[in-house]
């Protein structure tokens, strides 16, 4: 039993960053080089997944278009020589990497989204990456999530302490502490307001889940804003297996938001082997 499927729900209406959304997908904003979507492939990937299962929506077209073959630039590239960007285009799709995709007629919620999947992940544990949840952390968030799983073969579910004020914002768990990093979660709230959340651990957007959380989605009503919540699941799973939350290393970069995306792309400029001493340059001399 291993991770080899992972979900990516990319079907959500990214009304927080309209007006770029309007059209567009929000996953395939670029943080300096690369579209949202592209990091949580890559994540995914590095942490030994190989089938990647997009649970697409209206206007989610180029994210089809982004892990497929692009022959005319595959052919301008390789009759101009240039062989370093016909590699980086190449390496977008690995040879032994499968992309699948279903569609979500409606944007019923992350639960619905999940669900959507549940045919193609049959009775497999999977992941799910949310892209817009940008992880840098090495060894990358999911595969130290992965590592846990291997040791615990339970649903991990990636967790960081947010500020009291921020809890609206997250599901947030409770529960005993197994060590340093692993809380056995007893409970699971959607976005509670501060005063009713019952810990500052708040899950951010990487899960390992086992199948058994598909039936406990459809046996939930309704949950918070009227969505078919992921958490709602999650809470019905627990109640029957184990199910664990993670404090990953790592940062987390809320790329949903337009202050998180900004922080993402200034941050990883900074870091970037090309880029980065230029731009430090340019920061450092800004008059503004
Ligand atoms: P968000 O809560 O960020 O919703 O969803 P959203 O619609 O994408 O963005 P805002 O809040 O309107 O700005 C979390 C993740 O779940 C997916 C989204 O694509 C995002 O990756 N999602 C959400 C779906 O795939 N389907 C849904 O029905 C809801």
């Amino acid at each position: 039993m291993f991770v080899n499927k992972a979900i990516f729900p990319v079907a959500g209406l990214g009304t927080r960053f309209l007006p770029a959304t309007k059209a567009q997908p929000k996953e395939m904003l670029p943080v300096v080089d690369k579209p949202l979507i592209q990091y949580a492939v890559e994540e995914a990937y590095a942490a030994g997944v190989r089938e990647m299962i997009f649970v697409t929506g209206r206007h989610k077209r180029p994210i089809e278009d982004h892990f497929d073959m692009t022959f005319e630039l595959e052919v301008a590239l390789e009759q101009a020589g240039k062989q370093e960007l016909l590699d980086v285009v190449r390496s977008v799709k690995p040879d032994d990497m499968e992309c699948i995709y279903v569609r979500q007629a409606q944007a019923l919620g992350l639960g619905h989204a999940v669900l959507c999947a549940q045919r193609l992940v049959g009775n497999n544990p999977f992941a799910v990456l949310l892209a817009d949840d940008l992880m840098v952390g090495e060894p990358p968030v999911l595969k130290q999530m992965v590592e846990q799983f291997d040791e615990w073969r339970a649903s991990i579910l990636a967790v960081q302490e947010v500020p009291a004020e921020h809890t609206r914002r997250y599901g947030i768990v409770a529960g005993t502490h197994v060590n340093e990093k692993l809380m056995d979660v007893s409970r699971i709230v959607e976005k509670p307001a501060p005063e009713a959340a019952p810990s500052r651990l708040g899950v951010a957007g990487r899960y390992i889940l086992t199948p058994g959380v598909f039936h406990e989605i459809s046996n939930q009503p309704r949950g918070v804003g009227g969505e078919i919540q992921l958490t709602d699941g999650i809470g019905g799973l627990l109640r029957r297996e184990k199910v664990f939350a993670y404090r990953y290393e790592g940062k987390r970069y809320d790329c949903g938001s337009k202050e998180g995306f900004l922080q993402a792309n200034v941050e990883l400029a900074l870091q970037h082997p090309e880029l980065g001493k230029g731009f430090r340059e340019y920061l450092k001399n800004l008059e503004i």
